[in-house]
């Protein structure tokens, strides 16, 4: 590609005054009186105005230079070439081919767990927290020339099966979870709050919702993302796929979606006119831009000779609805497409004006950033100590205590000594995972738990996490037989699962599962085991070992994951993290291929199913699950016993034995019910903890067929004191929470005795019978 010079004069005065011209290059200079008249600049007419304005200007090769991530921008109209791709999972990432750099005026940038952990907190506000510090940090490296403005983040498929090397990325395997996080991380990013007027749609910086859709398989045995056929149902699409995607369109008004590199029932996502044009754009309404992975089209052209030539590659996606292109493949071949008639220059036109305008949301064309929201933003805005203290607890409010035989918390005070095992055990890269940037700095596990005990030795016991020889072995049990206590740091990195890596196997890789026997069976006492990993690892060959006193899952804890860690070992921390996924044991990955997308257990040829809503077997540990150092117990204060459902007015009234009422013809509006919920901390000691609020459908048989065991409604995280109460008020909207979907995808209230549960499988659960019944007065409504 040939690349087109630009610097904007304003840039090119400051250079002759021997001034770094620090910040990225601007259109619209008002400096500029030539170009900064077009309506285009004109920022008191509407975004779309001003877009179309722009794409009026171009020609056709001028347009099609600006359909890919690289875009050249348009010299001649003072437009700055810009870079799409930018990252920003778990904080501000060097990943991608956009602007995002590091350097000596920004040496790092605040790193979050990896989002698999953070959603373990069960705390929305978190969520959105988060991405706002990512979205302040970002614009201020904006300012100084060192980020862009458009970040293809978060990753919200769902964490379907335990083997995805992408999990790390992910909120876990509920999509209710899934789509909480991405609404809030969503928001976080985008809103310009704090009493700005959003009414104008401004954006503080731009966020993209990925992969869609069905996109779980990397590459295992041979298989790959490029060449991957997902054979998805309607009925799992449907509840198990898009709900993240709907939520984060529909609540969360993200700026833009991207289509995958798989095929979703033989059609590549990125060439689908249904999945794209009718699904995201028409019936969710999207604000924004769609997007393909780098490079979806040149994939489908390759990898699968999808079309005949790239020219129909490239007008298939065209009009499918794609509007940008990772990759160059739109910039190469588009031209010649709509010159063959292969695509309508139209298509184009309404392509870029949909990604304009979320430049122009974004203040790309109101002149100097300097002056615009956010312009006062600068280096002393990133790795501050508030922004780093929120690293810090989310690590801390993810982390999952599995295990607890009394043994933690340990005591400072009678642990004179202590031995640090494990080859993560002084973890650092490890712990900020995939789509990371350069942190602020690192605490390691080694270091944190150093804070506590001045006596503390430390043998990684393996050379790497995939321990292929066991020499280092007998060093640790030395070690680990001579401390007062000993902590195992083991699990998995990026050489196990990581993108383009799914794994075979749920065990500990290598000898790590010999380093803990050995080290346990060495110790005078018990040994706390420390689990770094995304994915999870069948540990049952050491559950009931009484020498392991207490087992915790840490997720990749992000810059300040050695603190965190430390802090919950020794105390300071009541751990309140509870597991987003279920922990399947080794033979589950002999019961089920990696490939097959079903989620629902089928007993004819013997299919488990996926997820704690359809899995039927045995399980180490179950979604929800996560202790605490004290003692929670929850009554229910109020909660209805009935749920009318209204329907809407002249609606064709569904047969008065009908069990299964669409939701079409529901007045779904303001219908929820309220779950209020007393929490009592019996404990001494003060924590928070997540009320989880389960959905159990009538038996089956009732209404639909392959409905989930239970499903999660609702769930609210609750900071109580030890010794006392709080009052918690779970929402659960009836028609998202309480509602099933039948095989032809459409979705459906059950008519019939229903259960709420509050609390997961390991604690004391209680439950409430819940009715839904038509609304009285249905039939009269439906009639008229
Ligand atoms: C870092 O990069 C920015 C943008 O290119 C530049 O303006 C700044 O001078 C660089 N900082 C250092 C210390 O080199
Ligand atoms: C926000 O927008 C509304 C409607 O355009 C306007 O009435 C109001 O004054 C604005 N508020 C602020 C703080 O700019
Ligand atoms: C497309 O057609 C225009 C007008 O005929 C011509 O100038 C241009 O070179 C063609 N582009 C390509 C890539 O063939
Ligand atoms: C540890 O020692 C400190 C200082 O002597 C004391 O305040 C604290 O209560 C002790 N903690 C425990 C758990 O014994
Ligand atoms: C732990 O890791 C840090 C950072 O990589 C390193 O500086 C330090 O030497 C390591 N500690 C030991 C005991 O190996
Ligand atoms: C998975 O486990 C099996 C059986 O223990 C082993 O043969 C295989 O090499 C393992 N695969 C990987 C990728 O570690
Ligand atoms: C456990 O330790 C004892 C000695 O302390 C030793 O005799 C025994 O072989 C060890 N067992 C294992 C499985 O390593
Ligand atoms: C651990 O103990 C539980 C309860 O006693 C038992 O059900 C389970 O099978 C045991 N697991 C292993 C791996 O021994
Ligand atoms: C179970 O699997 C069989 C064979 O694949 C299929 O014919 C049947 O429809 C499935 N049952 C359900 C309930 O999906
Ligand atoms: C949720 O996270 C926020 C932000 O870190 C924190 O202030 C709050 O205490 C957390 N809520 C609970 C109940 O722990
Ligand atoms: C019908 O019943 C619903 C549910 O009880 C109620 O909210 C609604 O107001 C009623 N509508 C009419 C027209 O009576």
């Amino acid at each position: 590609m040939k690349i087109v010079k630009f610097l904007p004069p304003v840039c090119l005065s400051l250079l002759l005054m021997i001034t770094p011209c620090t910040s990225q290059p601007f259109a619209c200079d008002k400096n500029e009186p030539k170009t900064s008249q077009f309506p285009f600049c004109n920022i008191y007419l509407s975004y779309e105005e001003r877009a179309k304005d722009l794409v009026s200007r171009l020609t056709l090769k001028e347009k099609v230079q600006q359909l890919v991530d690289n875009s050249m921008g348009i010299a001649r109209l003072g437009v700055p070439p810009y870079k799409w791709w930018n990252e920003a999972l778990h904080g501000v990432s060097s990943v991608g081919r956009g602007s995002v750099r590091f350097n000596a005026t920004v040496p790092g940038a605040t790193s979050f767990p990896a989002v698999i952990l953070s959603a373990a907190s069960f705390n929305a506000s978190l969520w959105f927290k988060m991405g706002k510090v990512v979205s302040t940090e970002a614009r201020a490296m904006y300012n100084v020339g060192l980020a862009g403005l458009t970040y293809w983040s978060p990753n919200v498929n769902v964490f379907r099966d335990p083997r995805w090397g992408r999990g790390q990325e992910t909120p876990g395997e509920d999509p209710s979870v899934v789509s909480e996080y991405a609404v809030n991380y969503v928001r976080g990013l985008q809103e310009v709050g704090d009493g700005e007027n959003s009414t104008n749609n401004r954006l503080k910086v731009s966020s993209c919702c990925k992969h869609y859709t069905a996109y779980d398989v990397d590459n295992w045995k041979g298989i790959d993302r490029f060449h991957f056929d997902a054979k998805v149902t309607k009925q799992d699409l449907e509840d198990t796929y898009q709900p993240p995607f709907k939520s984060c369109v529909e609540e969360g008004h993200v700026s833009s979606v991207m289509c995958s590199y798989n095929r979703v029932n033989g059609i590549p996502t990125c060439a689908d006119p249904d999945l794209l044009k009718g699904v995201v754009r028409d019936q969710w309404g999207l604000d924004g831009y769609i997007v393909s992975d780098c490079d979806s089209i040149e994939v489908y052209y390759n990898s699968i000779k999808y079309t005949a030539t790239p020219e129909d590659a490239v007008a298939l996606a065209l009009k499918a609805g794609l509007n940008l292109n990772c990759g160059d493949y739109l910039g190469k071949y588009t031209e010649t497409a709509v010159n063959l008639s292969k695509v309508e220059e139209s298509v184009v036109d309404q392509a870029l004006i949909y990604n304009y305008i979320v430049l122009m949301r974004l203040g790309f064309f109101d002149g100097d950033p300097k002056l615009q929201p956010f312009g006062n933003l600068g280096p002393s805005d990133v790795c501050t100590n508030d922004h780093q203290s929120l690293a810090l607890d989310a690590a801390k409010q993810g982390i999952v205590l599995l295990k607890n035989n009394g043994a933690l918390p340990l005591s400072s005070n009678s642990t004179a000594s202590l031995a640090v095992i494990g080859p993560n055990a002084n973890g650092t890269k490890v712990m900020i995972s995939n789509y990371a940037g350069t942190p602020c700095g690192y605490t390691s596990p080694l270091q944190g738990l150093q804070k506590y005990v001045s006596s503390v030795t430390y043998e990684p016991g393996c050379r790497n996490v995939k321990c292929s020889d066991e020499t280092l072995i007998k060093a640790a049990t030395k070690a680990a037989a001579a401390a007062d206590a000993v902590v195992v740091v083991v699990g998995l990195d990026q050489s196990i699962e990581a993108e383009a890596l799914d794994r075979e196997n749920l065990t500990l890789p290598g000898y790590q599962e010999k380093l803990v026997m050995k080290v346990a069976n060495a110790t005078k006492r018990s040994v706390i085991l420390v689990v770094m990993s995304a994915g999870p690892i069948d540990v049952s060959f050491i559950k009931n070992n009484t020498k392991i006193g207490g087992i915790l899952w840490v997720g990749y804890p992000g810059q300040a994951g050695g603190d965190a860690i430390a802090q919950v070992i020794f105390g300071d921390y009541n751990p309140a993290g509870r597991s987003p996924f279920t922990w399947y044991l080794q033979e589950y990955v002999d019961q089920v291929p990696m490939t097959d997308m079903r989620m629902r257990a089928n007993t004819t040829d013997n299919f488990p199913g996926r997820t704690y809503r359809f899995y039927s077997g045995k399980s180490l540990y179950q979604f929800g699950h996560g202790l605490s150092y004290s003692s929670f117990s929850k009554f229910i204060i109020s909660a209805p016993t009935a749920v009318l459902i209204p329907l809407r007015p002249y609606n064709i009234f569904p047969s008065r034995n009908a069990q299964a009422i669409d939701i079409s013809t529901v007045k779904c509006e303001n219908l929820h019910i309220d779950v209020v919920i007393r929490v009592w901390n019996s404990g001494r000691t003060g924590g928070s903890h997540v009320v989880l609020v389960f959905w159990k459908p009538p038996s089956s048989g009732v209404g639909v067929i392959g409905a989930p065991n239970m499903q999660l409604a609702g769930f609210e995280k609750v900071e109580v004191k030890g010794g006392k109460t709080q009052i918690v008020n779970v929402r659960v909207d009836v028609c998202k929470g309480l509602s099933v979907v039948d095989s032809d995808g459409r979705k459906k209230l059950v008519v019939g005795q229903h259960t709420l549960i509050v609390g997961s499988a390991s604690e004391c659960q209680v439950r409430h019978p819940l009715s839904l019944m038509l609304a009285e007065n249905g039939s009269q409504s439906g009639r008229l």
